[in-house]
Parts: C-alpha cells; sequence; structure tokens
C-alpha cells in the first residue's frame, strides 16, 4: 500500500512538469515577469521611501559613480562616457542658472532635434529641479505657441537648425515676456541669446543638490505632448512616479546591463524619451542615439554601434521588411526588438528575414495609467494578463457600442464586464497606486478620458479609448480605437 502511494507520487511529480506546461506552455514566462515584477515593485517603494527622493536623475549620478568610463552615449562619430555625461550636463545647468536664473519648479521648452545636446540639457534641467516640455521639432507657428504656453514655460531653448520656426513666433514670445535661447554661438535674431557659448565657458563641476531639494515623486518631471487627430497636441503631465513605471520596461521585456540599445525614435516622445532614453539609464547601459530613422542604413548601423536592442513602431517594422532583400539581413547582433503597434504579417516576415529576435511588443499611452507587456513574445498579441500585474493595475475591458460610441449600460445604469474572448474597451481604475495626471492645463480633455461610476456609484476609471480582446489563454489583443485620438 505504501508502496504504491509513494510510486504514484513520485510519478506525479515526475509528469507535473509536463501537466503544468500542457496547463501553460507560457509557465516559465509567467514565472520570470512575476520575479521580475516583484523586484521592480520592491525598488519603487524604495524610492518613494527613500529621503531625499531618488529619481532617474539619481540613477543617472550613481552609474557615474560606478561606471564613469562606460559608454553611456554614441551619436555618430562620437561617444561620450558617463563621466563625461555628467559634465555636460553640469555646465548646461550653471549656464542655464546663470544666464536664464531658472530655479527648481520652472518649465522649460526644450525644441530640439535627437542629438546628444538634447540629453545634456535634459540632465541639466533635471539638475535644476527644472521640468522639461518636449516640443515635437515638427511644430510651427499656432501649434508650436501652443505648446509652448499650455505647460506654462517661461524659456525656449531651440536648436540652430531650428531659427526660422523660432523667428516665425519670436514676436509673441516676447509679448509674453519669454527668454529664448538657441544653441548656436552666432545667431543674428533680436531678442535671441546664444546658448552655445554660455555652455562652453560654464565650469562642468557638479551643482549643488539643494537646487533640487523638494523634487518628489509626484513632481512633474516633463510634459510630453500627446497627437490628436483634430485639435492641439495636449501636454500629458509626466511626474516621477511615471518616467520610473516607464523605464521598468526595459527590464521587464529582458534588457541585459551589457546590452546596447539603439535610440532612433523622437526623444520628444515616450517611446524614444522614456523607454529609450529613462530605460537605458535604469540599467546602465549604453545609447546609440541617431538623428533620424533611416530604412537603407538602419542595419549597418546596427552591426557598426554592436547594437542588442532595438525599439520599434509597427510602420518601421514594415519598412525595414519592405527594403530590398540582402545576403547579410541576419548578420547583426540585435537579439531584442521593443515597441508597439507591429502586425501580425509584419512580425513573421520580420523573424524569417531578418533572425531569431525576440519581439516584446508593449501597449500603453503617454498619459495612460495602465500598460500591457507581451513578454511571451506570442506573435499579433499586445500583451499578456498576470495576476500581480492585474493586482497592481485594476482594469476592465466594458461592453462598449460603436453605434452609439459609448458603454453599454445594465438596467441599474452600470458599465458591463465582457466575457473572456470578446471585445471590449479598456477601463482602468484611477487610484493612488495607478493616477492619472491628465493634461496640463486642459481640464476639459483630462475630464473626457475619466469614467465615473463604472461598477459602483463614486468609483472612477481611465477610459483608455481601445477597443481590446482579451483569448482565453490571457493574451491581449488590440482591436480598434475610439475617438478622436492615436496611439502616441
Ligand atoms: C551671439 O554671439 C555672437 C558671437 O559670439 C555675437 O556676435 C552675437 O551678437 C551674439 N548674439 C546675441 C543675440 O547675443
Ligand atoms: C563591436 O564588437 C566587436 C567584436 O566584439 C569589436 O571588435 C568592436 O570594436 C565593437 N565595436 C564597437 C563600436 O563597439
Amino acid at each position: 500500500m505504501i508502496a504504491y502511494i509513494l510510486y504514484t507520487t513520485l510519478a506525479g511529480l515526475a509528469v507535473l512538469p509536463l501537466f503544468l506546461y500542457l496547463r501553460n506552455p507560457y509557465l516559465m514566462n509567467d514565472i520570470n515577469y512575476a520575479i521580475t515584477a516583484l523586484r521592480i515593485a520592491r525598488k519603487i517603494s524604495k524610492f518613494k521611501t527613500h529621503k531625499p527622493f531618488y529619481s532617474i536623475l539619481d540613477c543617472f549620478l550613481d552609474n557615474v559613480a560606478k561606471l564613469p568610463h562606460k559608454k553611456f552615449l554614441v551619436f555618430e562619430e562620437s561617444s561620450f562616457t558617463f563621466s563625461q555625461a555628467d559634465k555636460e550636463s553640469n555646465k548646461v545647468a550653471r549656464a542655464l542658472s546663470t544666464h536664464a536664473h531658472l530655479k527648481e519648479g520652472d518649465t522649460v521648452a526644450v525644441f530640439l532635434e535627437n542629438e546628444p545636446m538634447f540629453v545634456w540639457i535634459w540632465l541639466g534641467l533635471a539638475k535644476l529641479g527644472c521640468t522639461a516640455a518636449l516640443l515635437n521639432y515638427n511644430i510651427r507657428s499656432k501649434s508650436l505657441l501652443h505648446c509652448f504656453s499650455c505647460c506654462e514655460a517661461k524659456v525656449l531653448i531651440a536648436g540652430a537648425g531650428l531659427r526660422d520656426a523660432v523667428e516665425e513666433v519670436l514676436p509673441t514670445l516676447k509679448q509674453q515676456g519669454a527668454r529664448v535661447f538657441i544653441l548656436s554661438e552666432d545667431c543674428d535674431l533680436d531678442g535671441v541669446e546664444n546658448l552655445s557659448d554660455k555652455i562652453q565657458q560654464a565650469s562642468d563641476q557638479p551643482v549643488s543638490l539643494h537646487l533640487r531639494a523638494n523634487i518628489h515623486i509626484k513632481s512633474p518631471a516633463l510634459y510630453i505632448y500627446t497627437s490628436g487627430t483634430t485639435g492641439l497636441p495636449k501636454a500629458a503631465v509626466i511626474n516621477h512616479e511615471r518616467i520610473w513605471m516607464a523605464s521598468f520596461l526595459q527590464s521587464i521585456a529582458g534588457v541585459r546591463s551589457d546590452d546596447v540599445v539603439f535610440v532612433y525614435l523622437p526623444l520628444y516622445h515616450s517611446a524614444g524619451f522614456l523607454m529609450g532614453l529613462c530605460g537605458a539609464i535604469e540599467k546602465g547601459i549604453t545609447i546609440v542615439l541617431k538623428r533620424k530613422f533611416s530604412a537603407s542604413q538602419f542595419w549597418n548601423d546596427c552591426r557598426k554601434y554592436n547594437v542588442t536592442v532595438i525599439q520599434y513602431i509597427g510602420e518601421i517594422m514594415r519598412y525595414l521588411c519592405n527594403t530590398p532583400k540582402r545576403d547579410n539581413d541576419k548578420d547583426h547582433k540585435v537579439r531584442l526588438a521593443l515597441g508597439n503597434g507591429i502586425r501580425s504579417d509584419t512580425w513573421a516576415d520580420f523573424l524569417q528575414r531578418f533572425g531569431d529576435i525576440h519581439i516584446c511588443e508593449c501597449y500603453g499611452a503617454t498619459e495612460g495609467n495602465i500598460g500591457f507587456v507581451n513578454y511571451a513574445g506570442k506573435i499579433g498579441a499586445i500583451g499578456r494578463e498576470h495576476f500581480l500585474h492585474k493586482m497592481a493595475c485594476p482594469y476592465k475591458l466594458i461592453r462598449y457600442d460603436t453605434e452609439k460610441e459609448e458603454p453599454v449600460k445594465d438596467s441599474r445604469g452600470f458599465c458591463i464586464e465582457i466575457p473572456t474572448g470578446e471585445t471590449g474597451l479598456l477601463v482602468a481604475k484611477i487610484g493612488e497606486k495607478t493616477p492619472f495626471s491628465g493634461y496640463a492645463r486642459n481640464k476639459q480633455q483630462t475630464e473626457k478620458k475619466k469614467l465615473r461610476n463604472v461598477f459602483v456609484k463614486g468609483d472612477l476609471y481611465f477610459n483608455s479609448g481601445d477597443l481590446l480582446k482579451i483569448d482565453d489563454e490571457g493574451f491581449v489583443f488590440f482591436q480598434d480605437r475610439i475617438g478622436d485620438t492615436f496611439r502616441t
């Protein structure tokens, strides 16, 4: 009898892994995710209680202390170590503190293409406790003025190449009493101050920590603009907590400390800035920065700079697949691609053509309080459900009437959660741990993204505007977008 029990128990144990695998072939992915998620949760709670608050800038400075000679940023033919980047940004901080009289809490609009100076300016502003508004360098006139004013910026810093765009709006900026700096040594525009020479002349010694002593996790760190199909861009308020959440995406996707990440997406958007730049700082890895995406140079750049991690948006993967085939298509070190919006057919093409690259599709809006990561690499899915994730960020898919363009209500006037496998509108509970910071000086648009009395009287949810479907394996699929916003 005992022998029999022993025997069946042992046999049971032997087939247990098989049994678990049959029930959930993604078990290992789920376990890895759980371990990473718990690690991240522990880190964030440590940062929150750390006095003074531990920001992404402090993480950068720790890298400077630990890895001073490691390459931080590579751009065209130049490269900068963590220590050099620290000094460059000290000069910026000193020049701006002296000549623009910036102080903690001021907002500065940054109007620059992807170049190392973008990063030095941001780090310099962070060292002064200032908030950076990241302007899209393609905007002009009315849109540019709107983006500048809606975050209450007092200072504009523009790249030398954007002189004409600045000239166009200069009279209005001056009327508003704004200070305008241009990153050139000889600018002939009246009312525009040279910045490059002031930065060059400044000392590279660190600025005092007191300058940013009151920054806390909820302080606005950045404004990132989301573009709508209609109307002017809206400035999403990105506080330090939000920066941290986005920075950890690289860890969730499996980026390692010996990776090299290629950042060619614009730094004025959350993909390039938060997931790319801030994520790389969080991991202490090297960034290869590129001014603009180029399909023809893409793989040569990856080979030249030993890139191992790339970011993408759906169209870019399609452009890459549409380039003429080459013999050396698989000759590169890229092992991981991180991004969103890749279509299933492109995904399959991409893998076949460029080799065994783990594609980690993510979902999330710049201003949203919910995101998903398809860490299991299932083709076509934008994410995977996980109970830890659901506990941390409670979300639901609700029935939506696409004709009337509103959620379907039950007899008591509440929304209806849809069963697995059906398409519904994603809503995420707004709470202390999952806040929605909204848009700067735009109460109306901020309110529009909120849903009240969803399941009980008085509850509050973020309306993602996205129709999703979750299959019986727990994979999340994008179905459609409602309302007037693009996915950005
Ligand atoms: C910018 O610098 C150049 C040379 O350093 C100088 O000639 C010019 O007057 C400066 N312009 C302004 C607006 O300060
Ligand atoms: C890339 O890696 C190769 C081989 O490991 C090395 O020889 C080369 O110097 C690296 N290039 C760069 C830009 O780091």
